[in-house]
């Protein structure tokens, strides 16, 4: 599967489509995706386990500061769905742990690495993240 936000390369390309309309989240959303990038180059570049282990780790702790920092506005502004939302971010901490011992200990293709991440990270924005924005937007964030 392609996606429609990657490049001929492989790498992600921030676009319209990924856009959930909160400026805090766009910007934590294209600071991942560069994340991502950096991983998936580091790869590509056959970079040592440490290195490697170094750049999962800056993605990880990321991703987690970027989950806590939505979950405040959902607690700030009530949001409904906070709970099942909640669990789905821990699921994806756990995933991506999940990844990274697989990808370090040989047991998962360069390939199959690079596309869960992007897919972890994409499917997430599009078709969890994005039922927030007209909660929050009906609230006034922007
Ligand atoms: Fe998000
Ligand atoms: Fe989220």
């Amino acid at each position: 599967m392609v996606l429609n936000c990657e490049d001929a390369s492989g790498r992600l390309v921030w676009n319209d489509e990924l856009s959930v309309g909160i400026w805090m989240a766009d910007s934590d959303h294209q600071e991942i995706i560069s994340l991502i990038n950096q991983v998936l180059d580091a790869m590509a570049a056959k970079e040592t386990d440490v290195r490697l282990s170094r750049r999962l780790d800056e993605l990880i702790v990321f991703a987690k500061q970027h989950f806590q920092r939505e979950e405040e506005l959902f607690v700030r502004y009530d949001y409904p769905e906070l709970r099942s939302h909640r669990e789905v971010h821990r699921f994806l901490e756990n995933k991506i742990m999940s990844y990274k011992n697989a990808f370090l200990a040989g047991e998962a293709e360069l390939s199959q690495t690079a596309f869960l991440l992007k897919d972890w990270i994409v499917l997430h924005i599009r078709g969890v993240d994005k039922k927030y924005t007209r909660f929050l937007h009906s609230r006034g964030v922007a």
